[in-house]
């Protein structure tokens, strides 16, 4: 971990985060999709493991004071070693900074290792959305974090 650094998504690092989107998620995000969130005004970066791209978080302002986390992911080969606690905390401090009071985020209710990740950084289960999600059809766990009473 002491060569891990997070920094603002560059556009040399799209390909990368393609390919993390792919290894993750059914659903991956297009590169032109990771490229206009890069080119966005909202929260996007990278982890970096020894100048390797690793790991990134991608959030927007909701309606103000809302701010919603779209994405979190790790490449499998780089799990479990706090790179998404890294970015989680990140990504809470400039949501501080900027005056946000919530951060709200949805989840696949089988997302086992992401629901210990946001519960261990402080997020609470607000309910849940039925069959929110497709290939596969799921419920979605809507979660929060309360930014003022931290
Ligand atoms: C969820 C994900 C981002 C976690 O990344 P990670 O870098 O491995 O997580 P960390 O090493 O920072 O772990 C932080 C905490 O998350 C939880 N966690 C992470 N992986 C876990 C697992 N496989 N099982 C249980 N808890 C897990 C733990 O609470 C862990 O804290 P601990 O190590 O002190 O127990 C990663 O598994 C991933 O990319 N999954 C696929 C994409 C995804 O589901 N994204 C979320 C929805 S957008």
């Amino acid at each position: 971990m002491s060569c891990a650094e997070i920094r603002q998504v560059l556009s040399e690092d799209i390909q990368s985060v393609s390919e993390i989107e792919k290894l993750c998620f059914t659903e991956p995000w297009s590169e032109s999709v990771i490229r206009r969130f890069s080119e966005s005004e909202g929260y996007f970066r990278v982890v970096t493991a020894s100048g390797k791209t690793v790991g990134y978080a991608v959030a927007e302002s909701a309606a103000f004071p809302d701010f919603e986390l779209l994405k979190i992911a790790v490449h499998p080969d780089f799990r479990r070693k706090g790179f998404a606690d890294m970015l989680i905390r990140d990504m809470t401090d400039y949501a501080v900074l900027s005056g946000f009071e919530k951060i709200f985020l949805e989840v696949r209710e089988s997302g086992n290792p992401a629901i210990a990740l946001y519960r261990k950084n402080g997020f609470v289960t607000d309910g849940i959305r039925k069959n929110y999600y497709t290939h596969p059809t799921e419920n979605a766990v809507l979660m929060s974090l309360d930014l003022l009473s931290r």
